[in-house]
């Protein structure tokens, strides 16, 4: 792994009497690209304020390179900042916007290296040949890169993404988390990355930090967090899951859906109350006698290369994935092996979310809503605004 880059220390932070950031330590590597990754008012981008030096923590410290800067102000940081609702100047074209923050830099860049830079980022965005275009006629895609090249040109250590592809559609934000993932390799910046996208999160990043109530849950690469979550939050909000109580009767044994099973986990007490998380892709259907559990379809959804099936077990209902037909009304048996059970402490998140979840889909739909009055300043800007509205 690089050299630490940023270290943020036991921050908190509290907005009229509500804490919203407790006692958050995260280490940034030179070159990591990493992603605050949680529901729609966990924090993640108060922390990306306070690391860009736009909001001062109550407590704790931000240390870059080995040195506190707490009390240096943003334009003295090596990091540059993209945000969702980006600015561009719309009366200024591609090559003047990207080329803003060296025209203003003193001493003064020579006019050939400006247009060096600038050319530079062009193509690194892949808009070769859109100097002259005003922003206005671009694509809201192409906007997005400009944004990103006018922040890369000033050459930042790191570089702060607060949901830069939030307001494109799904094809495009598909593209252009391939291209971002793919410049930020190219130029071995540091990226902070934040969303509410765990599919995004799991696509682009080195490392996850996955947050909740202002706290971190966990942190590790996409397949530790998806793999090995530490808690029911964790497996809840990243991916399908089955989350179900259970005990540890020993070392490789627990108990659950009132069957005892072989596993892999140990080190927990006698006894001991766990959650038990068990993937959809990871339980095989099996004829009923020859299951360790069996119960009902009660619904059956084509999901294109498998289908997605509920099964009711003892009234709870689990979400299985099988590339095999099953008719719903039927009755099947469910095997899991040892490797397909991930065992897990008790926490304040345990018995949240009952049966097979959907919390994820949930906590992106309620971040989609955006106010009457944002919707309205949205709508218009846009050239397609509907003239009788
Ligand atoms: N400047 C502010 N004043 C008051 N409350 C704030 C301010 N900024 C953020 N908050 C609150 O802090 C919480 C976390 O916000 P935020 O960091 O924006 O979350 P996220 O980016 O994860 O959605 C939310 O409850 C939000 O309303
Ligand atoms: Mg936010």
């Amino acid at each position: 792994m690089e050299k630490k880059l940023i270290e943020l220390r036991n921050i908190s932070k509290s907005f009229d009497g509500e804490t919203v950031l407790r006692g958050i330590d995260l280490d940034i590597h030179d070159s990591e690209f990493v992603t605050l990754l949680g529901p729609s008012g966990c924090g993640k981008t108060t922390t990306l304020r306070i690391i860009g030096g736009f909001e001062a923590p109550d407590e704790g410290d931000v240390i870059f390179g080995g040195t506190r800067i707490n009390d240096v102000p943003p334009y003295k940081r090596r990091v540059n900042t993209v945000f969702q609702r980006y600015a561009l100047f719309p009366h200024l074209n591609v090559f003047d916007n990207i080329a803003f923050g060296l025209k203003i830099k003193r001493p003064k860049l020579k006019k050939s290296e400006i247009t060096e830079k600038v050319t530079d980022m062009l193509a690194l965005v892949n808009l070769k040949g859109f100097e002259k275009r005003h922003v206005s006629t671009l694509s809201g895609g192409q906007q997005q890169r400009v944004a990103i090249a006018r922040a890369l040109v000033n050459q930042p250590e790191v570089l702060l993404l607060d949901e830069p592809l939030g307001a494109l559609d799904l094809k495009l934000r598909k593209d252009m988390q391939k291209e971002l993932k793919s410049i930020q390799k190219r130029t071995g910046i540091t990226f902070i990355y934040v969303t509410h996208d765990q599919e995004e999160a799991l696509t682009m990043s080195d490392t996850v930090v996955v947050m909740a109530d202002g706290k971190i849950q966990q942190i590790g690469t996409p397949t530790d967090v998806y793999n090995e979550p530490q808690n029911a939050f964790v497996a809840d909000f990243i991916g399908e899951s089955n989350i179900l109580d259970g005990v540890m009767i020993a070392d490789r044994s627990v108990r659950f859906a009132g069957h005892t099973f072989e596993c892999l986990d140990g080190g927990f007490a006698e006894n001991e109350p766990v959650d038990v998380v068990i993937r959809p892709e990871d339980v095989d259907v099996v004829p009923v006698e020859r299951g360790m559990l069996s119960g009902k379809i009660t619904s059956v959804i084509f999901k294109g290369d498998y289908y997605e099936i509920i099964i009711d077990v003892k009234g709870f209902k689990w979400m299985l994935e099988t590339s095999d037909f099953v008719a719903e009304g039927s009755v099947i048996g469910l095997e899991i092996v040892p490797d397909a059970i991930h065992v897990m402490k008790k926490s304040e998140y345990s018995g949240r979310f009952g049966d097979y979840s959907t919390y994820s889909e949930e906590a992106e739909h309620l971040s989609d809503i955006v106010s009457d009055e944002e919707a309205a300043a949205e709508a218009s800007d846009s050239p397609d605004t509907d003239e009788s509205l």
